[in-house]
């Protein structure tokens, strides 16, 4: 294969604050200096078209990249992600609201082009199954971005549970707070009937899912309203969601996860996380923001500096060897991607594809055949909401029982509502 055809062509569609802090990093990287594994040898990736809501984000991108970016065609409207299909890209990455995943997702999937989709992947187990199926027919890639299962903290916390250190976990609390800013000025677009758990304590149910196994028994969910919204609307301020999991010798756990979105912005870390574990023999505790660095500017400190920065995620720095660079897990995770594209593409023969396609969908920690209890509890989340927002509150989730595999029960009425019939199962 001559090195004009070994450039693997990306599309993008959302341009917003995870496109700025993760996808364009990865590009620009990989234009400057290719991407190298053993197995397909050096190939370009170029970011080739890119489709948002108006075109604005990617004009702005345009300019503030310069030549740190190749040319890129841009669309818009209501046709832009066919449009940028017709660029023929070999993957293509969804990075739009949560609730706007799943059409995107089946346009790429349906083009036959390697799919790559911000979390929540998407908020239903139907929208999983359908793009499953599309995934299996077109030979591609379906996969999600779940960064935090690169974060070295919660690797060491899964290699400790898979060596047997820690043994047979009894519970876990996770909380995840963002600013004031992220509802009430960048998502506010989009908002109303949204809410914080969905977007980000799905964050810790795929690392509780993916670090302990077991299977999803049931889910329960409160939350508050009225600052981001009226406080008898559909939209949230903070939500509470409890999930209890059963393991194979028959115990169970249970994990809390609270999440906010209207945190005060001079707090001082830009996004808050903690996690507790206990074990039967152990406990972790975990705090992102306070792994060790605090500072303080004069004038910038807690605004456009923060306090307690997560440079594990996401940093801009100065090489020792005098280079500027972003890097981190958020932007690890992608070019992680983009490698397991690569070595389908050209890892080896042709005739050997689908060997390879098949090892890298066994990969569960991105692939969307292994989401399906991630997806349930986001799907069990978004019902026992709307229910409370219906004035309905305190409804119950069970999962895979003889009704089916995911079923609503309201207080005091006998009849469930059937969410989903199949089983959920781990595993597609
Ligand atoms: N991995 C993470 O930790 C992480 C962090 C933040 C956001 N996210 C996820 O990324 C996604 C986007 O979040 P964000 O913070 O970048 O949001 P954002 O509001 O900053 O950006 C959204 C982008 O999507 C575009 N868009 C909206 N509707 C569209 C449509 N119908 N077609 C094409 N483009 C459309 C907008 O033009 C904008 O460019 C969400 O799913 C979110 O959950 C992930």
């Amino acid at each position: 294969m001559s090195d004009s055809e070994r450039v693997l062509r990306a599309g993008m569609v959302g341009m917003g604050m995870i496109f700025d802090e993760t996808y364009r990093p990865f590009f620009e990287q990989a234009r400057a200096a290719r991407l190298y594994d053993r197995p397909f040898g050096a190939i370009d990736v170029e970011l080739a078209a890119v489709a948002t809501k108006t075109g604005r984000r990617a004009e702005a991108y345009r300019l503030a990249a310069a030549d740190r970016i190749g040319h890129f065609d841009s669309f818009a409207g209501d046709n832009a992600v066919e449009d940028m299909l017709a660029r023929k890209p070999a993957f293509a990455c969804v990075a739009t609201p949560d609730d706007r995943h799943f059409e995107a997702s089946k346009q790429i999937l349906e083009a036959g082009v390697h799919l790559l989709v911000e979390k929540p992947s998407v908020l239903s187990l139907p929208e999983l199954d359908e793009l499953q199926a599309i995934a299996k027919r077109r030979r591609v890639l379906a996969k999600v971005v779940y960064h935090k299962l690169l974060d070295p903290d919660h690797k060491k916390l899964r290699t400790l549970v898979a060596d047997g250190v820690l043994k047979h976990v009894n519970t876990g609390y996770c909380s995840l707070l963002e600013p004031k800013s992220i509802s009430g000025g960048q998502f506010s677009e989009w908002i109303r009937g949204r809410n914080p758990g969905t977007y980000v304590a799905v964050h810790y149910i795929k690392l509780i899912d993916f670090t302990f196994g077991g299977r999803l028994k049931s889910v329960t969910a409160t939350g508050q309203r009225g600052l981001v919204g009226p406080a008898d609307g559909p939209t949230w301020d903070s939500t509470q969601l409890r999930l209890v999991y059963e393991y194979d010798d028959g115990r169970d756990a249970a994990f809390d996860i609270h999440t906010s979105w209207v945190t005060p912005d001079n707090f001082p870390g830009y996004v808050e996380q903690e996690v507790q574990f206990r074990f039967d023999n152990g406990v972790w505790n975990g705090h992102s923001r306070k792994r060790g660095v605090e500072l303080t500017v004069e004038n910038r400190t807690p605004h456009d500096l923060k306090t307690t920065i997560n440079n594990h995620y996401n940093a801009t720095v100065l090489e020792p060897w005098g280079e500027r660079a972003q890097r981190g897990y958020g932007v690890e995770v992608i070019e992680r991607f983009a490698r397991e594209v690569a070595t389908i593409e050209f890892g080896g023969p042709p005739e050997d594809r689908d060997r390879r396609l098949a090892t890298a969908r066994s990969l569960t920690y991105n692939d969307l055949s292994a989401d399906r209890q991630t997806v349930a509890a986001v799907q069990a989340l978004e019902a026992i909401l709307a229910r409370h927002a219906a004035g309905e509150p305190d409804c119950v989730v069970r999962v895979n029982e003889e009704r089916g595999g995911l079923v609503l029960y309201r207080p005091g009425v006998a009849e469930p509502d059937v969410l989903y019939s199949p089983k959920v199962g781990a595993t597609f």
